[in-house]
């Protein structure tokens, strides 16, 4: 796609002549932005003072001088009613149908922010800074005469931040909820425990931060990792911290839900406690997967040190729950929320199964499993939390084994749960990996390790929290979203700001415009804007916005293949060097036309504005062989979720992942089988094929169980060529599997790998469908 990034340098001239409103970027985009008729404009220097003329304002005043002063050097006095005079804040008391209406007015008086709520004018003055660093002019800022109406679509709007995975300190939390602030989101949700570190102090149970705040090493790289840094890792936030974060949210009108996970994801709370197991004796390291590395001692109970879902869970016990109810008890003291997140995912019911205790608490209980023990646990929890005032939310699998009461969901895995919980009259988060999930790569040529799934900005701002399907009198049950971050790939606080945006930027608008305000192709316009406004605040983010596009196809007689490459602004250039084995090489050209590839060579692209490098350079090594550019056909489509480089033809690209899995290189079969037939033109000489595949079994990727090569001259009578089971597994859990056909005559050629099907016992995965991952067929 290509973007338009002239906006801003048209911004500057155009002030002085034609001005619309389009002109302006706000993000996110207002319910109504005009420019006055009558043309003028008011200026704001250092002798603006901001005139606090309502209730319950100061925290804006104090905000909008602060940021002021911060990030231009200009002091602007707050004074306290009297005349009317520069910037105005006041208390409008329309009534617009959500909380956090207000209206911004630039007049020949002045700046005028007045809201329905405090809430409302805080959101004002946000509007008003994101206007300010637009309209910079030598010792002041100008703004035209103006009127912006605003207000809502949804009433819950949130990012989430998971501290269990890394911890990243007082300091960063402050600034991620001003990137919130900056964005008109209204909670904060905190993900405070974990099976990877416990990090809230609770004072009566004080080894949950001593011993469960800390772990001994962590995995190094993509789970199950390819070692073990050994480095002791953690920290927490003392209570006092809190109380100090909380507060610092409220000022800026963000209400922070904090999570206490249960009943899974415990292995840091059971590292401190460990009668909270069902099975106190066993040490954690028996739980920890073979493939990844432990650091230092394997005995008894210990905070874990890689990624996934743990079986060592919290054990129904009443002593399980007074624990619950005295951390809750401390929890309730410093945070405010109404709500409070228990979390309830991914708890395996492994070890209650197997638990003598557990299965007599459900005969007891007369529960028919161990998903009604589920229920009944979130449901015991739910109870306490309800006679303290205080309302749960849930991730989606509380609805396993039947929803507590007034519980609210957040809905995870896809919107089938949040569209189940609304249909039963629940309030509903929706937060489906696909859309929000700000943890998965944001470019297909991610070069930092990620979660391996792949969510464009461009899918974020497409999302729609109110499901098509979902009845029109229960769309009230759809409280709002949220943009999920999960840390086990973002070590420290600059990998997360990278994450976030600009997919931040989209999700707010997803979240506060209404739905027919927004485009994409009008929020695309915003995104140099939004750059320019993530440099001035100081935060890292995503170039992904700037990156050459590559594509690779069959030539058109298939005896060869094309690279094309599509440049992300008009403005900008699409570079490339293509180095052949014995040829000289230039040091750059300007891409003009697809580039032929016949030979095994390296591809390398990127993109430049002005003579600058844009985005980092992507290499393709291309390895060419018989198959390379050749008609390929699938019997079977590979999952949606890895679907490879162009489909089937992902299998003759001439390119191999050589990152291990982090690649888009793969297609990933679910319990199916790869069966797919290569016609090569004409009858050819073959001598072996290969298959190149991936083997990561705790990701529950298995080798096939078998390969079968067929070779055929008509296309309609194949014969066997070889069979084999050998995997000759080479580095980053990557290799082939090779059939020597002896050489032959052949036109088709057809392989069939068999998938391991259901996972067995003792394997990581077990009784889940294998998945078969695959990138490449080598024909010589
Ligand atoms: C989740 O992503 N496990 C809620």
């Amino acid at each position: 796609m290509m973007r338009i990034y002239a906006c801003l340098l048209a911004l500057a001239t155009t002030l002085a002549t034609s001005l619309s409103a389009q002109n302006y970027s706000i993000v996110p985009e207002p319910v109504s932005f005009t420019l006055s008729k009558t043309a003028g404009s008011f200026t704001v220097n250092s002798s603006t003072k901001i005139n606090n003329m309502g209730s319950g304002l100061e925290p804006s005043a104090n905000f909008l001088a602060s940021y002021v002063q911060k990030l231009y050097g200009t002091k602007l006095d707050t004074i306290r009613g009297g005349n009317i005079a520069d910037i105005t804040l006041y208390n409008l008391f329309n009534k617009e149908p959500r909380a956090g209406a207000y209206e911004l007015q630039v007049n020949s008086k002045g700046i005028f922010i007045g809201g329905d709520d405090a809430e409302g004018v805080f959101h004002g003055v946000q509007t008003l800074l994101q206007l300010l660093a637009q309209n910079k002019k030598d010792a002041g800022f100008t703004l035209p005469f103006m009127t912006i109406r605003d207000y809502p679509r949804f009433a819950y709007r949130s990012m989430h931040l998971d501290e269990g995975r890394h911890f990243f300190g007082m300091d960063f939390v402050k600034k991620y909820i001003d990137y919130l602030a900056m964005h008109k989101m209204n909670y904060f949700h905190w993900h405070l425990t974990e099976d990877q570190g416990w990090r809230i102090e609770i004072k009566k149970y004080p080894r949950l931060t001593e011993v469960g705040g800390f772990r001994n090493g962590t995995i190094i790289g993509r789970y199950p990792g390819t070692g073990n840094d050994n480095l002791r890792y953690g920290g927490f936030y003392t209570q006092d911290q809190i109380r100090e974060i909380v507060k610092y949210a409220e000022s800026r009108h963000i209400t922070i839900i904090p999570e206490i996970e249960l009943p899974g994801h415990a292995s840091a709370a059971i590292a401190a406690y460990p009668e909270l197991s069902c099975f106190p004796e066993e040490a954690t390291y028996k739980y920890f997967p073979k493939e990844s590395v432990w650091a230092g001692d394997t005995t008894g109970k210990q905070v874990i040190q890689g990624w996934g879902v743990y079986d060592d869970v919290f054990v129904p016990s009443e002593n399980t729950f007074k624990f619950l109810e005295d951390v809750f008890d401390e929890v309730l003291a410093l945070f405010s929320s109404k709500y409070i997140h228990i979390g309830g995912d991914e708890s395996p019911k492994t070890n209650w199964k197997r638990s003598a205790f557990c299965q007599q608490l459900i005969k007891e209980k007369g529960l028919k499993d161990e998903h009604e023990l589920q229920s009944y646990f979130i449901q015991r929890v739910e109870k306490f939390l309800n006679a303290k005032g205080r309302t749960i939310i849930g991730w989606d699998e509380i609805l396993e084994g039947g929803l507590a009461p007034n519980a609210v969901v957040m809905s995870w895995r896809g919107e089938e749960g949040g569209i189940a919980a609304a249909k039963e009259n629940h309030k509903v988060i929706m937060t489906p990996g696909n859309y929000v999930y700000l943890d998965h790569s944001q470019t297909r040529n991610e070069d930092s390790v990620t979660f391996s799934a792949y969510t464009p900005i461009e899918e974020t701002y497409s999302y729609d929290p109110l499901p098509a399907e979902l009845p029109a009198d229960k769309h009230s049950y759809i409280w709002g979203a949220q943009g999920n971050v999960w840390t086990e790939y973002m070590k420290n606080p600059s990998k997360v700001e990278y994450m976030i945006f600009p997919r931040l930027s989209a999700l707010s608008e997803v979240l506060w415009s209404p739905k027919e305000k927004r485009s994409w192709d009008a929020f695309d316009k915003k995104i140099p804007f939004l750059i320019d406004l993530y440099k001035l605040i100081g935060t890292n983010y995503s170039k992904a916005y700037f990156e050459t596009v590559a594509t690779v196809e069959p030539s058109a007689n298939h005896e060869g293949l094309l690279v094309k490459l599509e440049s992300p602004l008009a403005e900008a250039k699409s570079i490339y060097t293509h180095e052949i084995p014995g040829a000289t090489t230039a040091d750059r050209n300007n891409y003009k036309q697809a580039v032929k590839i016949n030979g095994s060579s390296k591809f390398t692209y990127w993109t430049e504005l002005d003579g600058n490098p844009m985005s980092s350079k992507v290499t393709l090594d291309f390895s060419i062989n018989k198959a390379s550019g050749k008609m390929i056909t699938l019997a079977d489509t590979p999952s949606k979720s890895y679907p490879g480089q162009g489909g089937a033809f992902g299998l003759v690209n001439g390119l191999r992942s050589a990152k291990g899995m982090n690649s888009v290189e793969w297609l990933g079969f679910n319990g199916d089988d790869l069966d797919a037939t290569i016609d090569l033109g004409r009858s050819t000489t073959i001598s072996s094929v290969e298959l190149h595949i991936l083997e990561s079994p705790g990701s529950w990727i298995y080798a096939p169980r078998i390969l079968e090569v067929q070779v055929s001259n008509d296309g309609k009578n194949f014969k066997t060529a070889g069979t084999t089971q050998t995997f000759d597994k080479k580095e980053l859990m990557m290799g082939s599997m090779t059939i020597n056909t002896g050489k032959q005559q052949a036109r088709y050629i057809r392989l069939k790998a068999r998938n391991q099907g259901v996972i067995a016992d003792g394997k990581a995965g077990a009784g889940h469908k294998a998945w078969l991952f695959a990138d490449e067929i080598i024909v010589r």
